[in-house]
């Protein structure tokens, strides 16, 4: 569902399908995504681990392993541009100038052996073709934006020291240094602790408001999502399963998906003497994924049609759409009893 207003659209995924070659056969990730990110606005990606959200970040700029991964359908246009179709050399002019990705662990991805001004400024001088002294100048003041004191000094220095939440920060600048349209982070809080992981959230508000960066979240807290997200996609085995506002989503979902995945992760307002509810049973196996609804080993409502057939996604609203035979009224008509004919 396209609920962004069509002339604000910068990124717009649709029918995105990739897969893994492996040992074990085809890994079907991602099934048939689509979603748009408006300007200035922010999209979380949602779901229980190995749902297909990282890959379809990883998508986006082509960060998947070159020769095991293939994107075998869909298309993802960005300001109009197909980025399918780039080569390596136009994707690594994109990533970073355009459109940048902030992972959950700045050990991994940054380098560890490099100081952290050298890594700011390689980015700007790569783009921006401009002097050491004045890539140095930029490296300074963002490192300071994103709240790191005495930012001048600690150019010098080296991830290890810093701790867990200013490595984050320092991966936050590198990503926003060039000014991107897009950001895209993967799980930015889940490894800090509360305190820290609010700070990052406000850092990336703070940024939003000053740039008008578009971002996409991903993360596995709800609080999160409803602090910082315009709209949330829900996905599942690889697809999405439903898609909206934020609130529509928390007080009105609709997939029996959603609603397990919000009894089951803590909130603000859920009562602590309550125990929290895990959602029973595992994904399916996306070697070989059902051939009906993926969910329907785990659903509580499912029905014969589910196992047989895929849900389409049905609108809810202008803004919210869901795929679940629940709210499709073809479901009731693929299995109307037949008629008889009684002479
Ligand atoms: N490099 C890879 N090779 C093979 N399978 C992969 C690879 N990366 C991801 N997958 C598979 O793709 C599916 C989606 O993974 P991912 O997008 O990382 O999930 P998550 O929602 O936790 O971010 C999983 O089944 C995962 O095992
Ligand atoms: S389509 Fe059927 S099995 Fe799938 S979530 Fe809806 S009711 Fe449950
Ligand atoms: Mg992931």
């Amino acid at each position: 569902m396209n609920a962004t207003n069509p002339s604000d659209v910068l990124l717009e995924v649709d029918n995105l399908h990739v897969s893994f070659t492996t040992h074990g056969g085809e890994v079907k990730a991602v099934r048939g995504v689509s979603f748009t990110l408006g300007k200035g606005e922010t999209l979380a990606i949602v779901g229980e681990s190995g749902c297909g959200k990282s890959v379809t970040a990883r998508s986006i700029t082509r960060l998947l392993p070159e020769i095991s991964s293939k994107i075998s359908e869909g298309s993802i246009r960005y300001k109009g541009r197909e980025l399918t179709k780039l080569s390596e050399k136009q994707l690594r002019e994109l990533r970073g100038s355009e459109i940048s990705m902030i992972f959950q662990d700045a050990m991994t991805a940054l380098n560890p052996t490099i100081s952290i001004g050298e890594q700011i400024m390689e980015g700007i001088i790569r783009h921006q073709k401009i002097s050491r002294a004045e890539a140095r100048k930029q490296a300074t003041e963002m490192l300071g934006l994103v709240g790191i004191s005495n930012p001048e000094m600690r150019l010098k220095q080296y991830l290890h020291e810093f701790s867990g939440g200013m490595r984050q920060r320092i991966m936050i600048a590198i990503a926003a240094v060039c000014n991107p349209s897009v950001l895209i982070a993967d799980e930015p809080t889940t490894a800090l602790d509360v305190t820290i992981q609010a700070q990052i959230i406000e850092l990336f508000k703070m940024l939003q408001t000053k740039t008008g960066v578009s971002i996409i979240i991903i993360t596995h807290d709800l609080g999160v999502v409803a602090n910082i997200a315009d709209r949330v996609n829900v996905m599942y085995a690889g697809k999405v399963v439903e898609a909206g506002k934020v609130d529509e989503l928390f007080y009105n979902p609709q997939h029996p998906y959603t609603k397990g995945l919000l009894a089951s992760m803590p909130r603000l307002d859920t009562d602590k003497s309550l125990p929290l509810t895990p959602i029973a049973g595992t994904p399916p196996d996306l070697f070989a994924p059902p051939q009906g609804c993926a969910f329907a080993a785990r659903c509580s409502y499912a029905m014969e049609v589910c196992g047989m057939y895929q849900p389409e996604q049905s609108a809810v609203s202008g803004s919210h759409s869901v795929a679940c035979w629940l709210q499709d009224p073809r479901s009731q008509l693929v299995f109307q009893p037949p008629i008889r004919v009684t002479s």
